[in-house]
């Protein structure tokens, strides 16, 4: 798989000069891939191998979580509240609502945000000015495709899988471009 729209340069340039503000995005994303996996578990128990691969990813996004939340306790950032994140809230809203399509959608749209993450986080870990920063970064980053993978994995099994992929890829790419940039990793 492959996203069919690459962020803009002026995304590095502000998630740089504000990378705070990123810092405390990316915990709650993180926050919230924990919570993501953990939910898919919940929601759907029968699909053979998702309940134990989803506790999995639940533990390495918390694993995650605590590791930026160090990072901001070491510049003293607070967490604080989770605004809210457009991109994620823009894909969730294409999820189709019958058991069997919703299975479907819910993986497109994990393996999507899994995707366009490890591209931000790539970008950070390429582009951040301590070497330590980066290598950080460049690691979460591989995490991410992993997550994108495992959710591709569970996503082929599924009837019409080829046809929603590349409609979710196109609405993905529409979101990015209509989006306007935060110092934020979506
Ligand atoms: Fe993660
Ligand atoms: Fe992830």
């Amino acid at each position: 798989m492959r996203l069919l729209c690459d962020t803009a340069r002026e995304w590095v340039a502000l998630a740089l000069r504000r990378f705070d503000e990123v810092l405390v995005d990316h915990a709650h994303c993180e926050k919230k891939a924990a919570a993501h996996a953990l939910s898919m578990l919940a929601a759907f128990p029968t699909v053979a191998g998702l309940p134990r691969a989803m506790a999995r990813l639940a533990r390495e996004e918390a694993g995650h979580l605590a590791q930026v939340l160090s990072v901001m306790e070491k510049r003293g950032l607070p967490l604080g509240r989770d605004p809210g994140d457009p991109y994620v809230q823009g894909l969730q809203a294409l999820v189709r609502q019958p058991a069997r399509e919703r299975l479907l959608d819910r993986l497109l749209v994990s393996a999507l945000i899994e995707a366009r993450s490890e591209e931000r986080l790539a970008l950070l870990g390429a582009n951040l000015p301590d070497p330590e920063m980066r290598r950080f970064y460049s690691r979460l980053a591989d995490a991410e495709s992993g997550h994108r993978e495992l959710f591709l994995r569970f996503a082929r099994r599924c009837e019409g899988f080829e046809a929603r992929l590349g409609q979710m890829l196109r609405a993905e790419a529409s979101l990015i471009r209509e989006l306007p940039l935060r110092p934020a990793i979506h």
